[in-house]
């Protein structure tokens, strides 16, 4: 299989972990006989280091004709004076909407060996294995009016969804969930917002359409509380932007090690794959960051847009093999086992494939 891969580092620590997985993927392709191409462009804050934007019109163009995307991570205090349209998280924002990548898939899944690290107590965390399927081009992060009035002192965000963009990310939580535990949890505040009861209308006549699926619906006030106190007791969850931004990052820390994490936001025809976690800016350029998360969404990348299973797998196993040999970087905070740097790290996952 030939694929054409586009590498968007970003900024921070984002250059460091993408020359990892390119060196996994490449490993990977020589050992399944594939040809993974891979062409860098810019996003972010070294994007507009470079050209005065977060993000421009030929980096849009070259995704729109590649196979597949891998994202390091944007962001950093150097660009946090810039004025709003010109920030990292623009760049961002933009290309999820230029390719229209509507669903964002967030595991979260712990790993046995680093479990003792999470905030919960082991026996609540145990079992736990939860599918964050979070709307990304809609609501309140793209609704227009946004906007100051009467000399900045009043200001508005729209929480706008159409029928159409509703239907197509609750069909993903459906779909999803018949290929796990049958378990829909579709969180909304349709007590208060009339998106909301849109929403759970939007829901309740699809769920038809799955009857193998069981559906709560839960309040997003409740469901934060419910994520900390009984992880365990979800499979997919399905939410509109803000709600599932903040409850996949309440989830991503539950086990241990928000640095492991991996995401995939998707269209109907491509997908961009990239870490959970931040740009690290205070360890830039040190070579410790950790590049297991972006690493395991390279490993998301093969299965989901390349429908390379047993390479995904490949990875996936490799890296859980690195752990429980104890190797660990600085952020995964173990104390027995040998602490090592991103490249040992990415060495020891390409040994293990
Ligand atoms: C994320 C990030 C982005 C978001 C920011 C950087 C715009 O927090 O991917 O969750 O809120 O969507
Ligand atoms: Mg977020």
């Amino acid at each position: 299989m030939a694929k054409e891969i586009i590498v968007l580092p970003g900024d921070g620590i984002g250059q460091e972990i993408m020359n990892a997985a390119i060196d996994v993927l490449t490993s990977v392709a020589r050992k399944f006989n594939h040809t993974f191409h891979f062409t860098q462009y810019e996003i972010g804050g070294t994007s507009y280091d470079k050209y005065g934007e977060p993000l421009t019109d030929g980096t849009i163009d070259a995704c729109l004709e590649a196979d597949a995307i891998l994202l390091g991570a944007i962001g950093g205090n150097k660009w946090d004076a810039l004025p709003p349209h010109l920030r990292p998280e623009q760049g961002l924002l933009k290309i999820r909407k230029a390719l229209n990548l509507y669903a964002n898939i967030r595991p979260i899944k712990g790993f046995a060996p680093l479990l003792h690290a999470s905030p919960l107590k082991e026996s609540v965390i145990q079992g736990s294995d939860i599918y964050i399927v979070r709307e990304l081009t809609g609501g309140l992060y793209f609704g227009t009016p946004r906007e100051r009035r009467e000399d900045g002192n009043v200001a508005v965000d729209t929480l706008l969804y159409h029928r159409n963009e509703i239907e197509r990310i609750v069909e993903k939580g459906f779909e999803s969930a018949k290929l796990r535990k049958k378990h829909l949890t579709s969180v909304d505040k349709a007590n208060v917002l009339e998106s909301s009861r849109l929403w759970r209308e939007i829901v309740e006549e699809k769920s038809k359409q799955y009857p193998d699926v069981e559906v709560d619906h839960m309040l997003v006030d409740s469901a934060a509380m419910k994520l900390i106190t009984d992880p365990a007791s979800f499979d997919v969850i399905v939410t509109e932007n803000l709600f599932g931004d903040i409850l996949s990052d309440e989830g991503s820390v539950l086990t241990g090690s928000i640095g492991m994490l991996p995401s995939a936001s998707l269209s109907d025809t491509v997908g961009l794959y990239e870490p959970v976690h931040g740009s690290a800016p205070d360890i830039a350029g040190k070579g410790v960051a950790n590049p297991l998360g972006m690493i395991l969404s390279a490993a998301m990348m093969l299965r989901y847009s390349f429908h390379l299973n047993k390479e995904a797998e490949a990875i996936e196993a490799a890296v859980e093999k690195c752990l429980e040999e104890g190797f660990h970087t600085a952020d995964l905070k173990i104390k027995a086992g040998k602490q090592v740097d991103t490249k040992e790290m990415t060495a020891n996952v390409i040994r293990n494939l």
